[in-house]
């Protein structure tokens, strides 16, 4: 069976994420193909599919969205699964919940196999001025805040669930 391991990013940080999950699911014996949704995947062509999308102003990436909902009806006749890579993940104040990735899941009549919420870089070097301004105006901590074990574990995990 092939998976595809699908990704929306703005800075980047999901697309590592993203290729950490690819890594983890082929050492379970996973077919796996990583393809950015600028490409727009047909989820049809797979037996199982992860999405992952990063979080700005409180919501998935508008490519993540738009495509999961263009697709929601392939997507729920297989297994599939969600990940999330936001700043606030990072925060252990939030106890690992995600506004975005509740309402992302909100508006769709899917049934995940597993969602995780995965912190990732606020790296001001990678965004435009106007991004930077509003980030520093929010006092937004910035760092590189990903735990690429937790992405292999979760990947390990998963990868049975995606089996079907
Ligand atoms: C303009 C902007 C808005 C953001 N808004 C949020 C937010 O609402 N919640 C959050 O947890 N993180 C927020 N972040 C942090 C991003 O989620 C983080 O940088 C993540 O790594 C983005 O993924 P990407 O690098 O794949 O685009 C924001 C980042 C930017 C640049």
């Amino acid at each position: 069976m092939t998976v595809l391991v699908a990704y929306a990013t703005h800075s980047g940080a999901t697309r590592t994420l993203a290729e950490t999950l690819q890594d983890a699911l082929r050492a379970e014996g996973l077919e796996t193909d990583l393809v950015d949704l600028e490409e727009s995947p047909d989820p049809a062509r797979y037996e199982a599919v992860v999405l992952g999308s990063g979080v700005r102003i409180e919501a998935v990436e508008k490519t993540a969205a738009s495509w999961a909902r263009a697709h929601e009806g392939e997507l729920a006749r297989r297994p599939f699964a969600f990940f999330s890579c936001s700043g606030s993940a990072a925060d252990p104040a939030k106890g690992g919940r995600q506004k975005a990735t509740d309402a992302f899941l909100a508006a769709l009549c899917l049934t995940p196999v597993a969602v995780r919420n995965f912190p990732g870089w606020v790296l001001m070097d990678r965004l435009p001025l106007r991004e930077r301004v509003l980030l520093t105006s929010l006092r937004t901590p910035t760092g590189d805040f990903r735990d690429l074990p937790a992405v292999t574990a979760w990947g390990r995990e998963i990868a049975p669930l995606l089996r079907g």
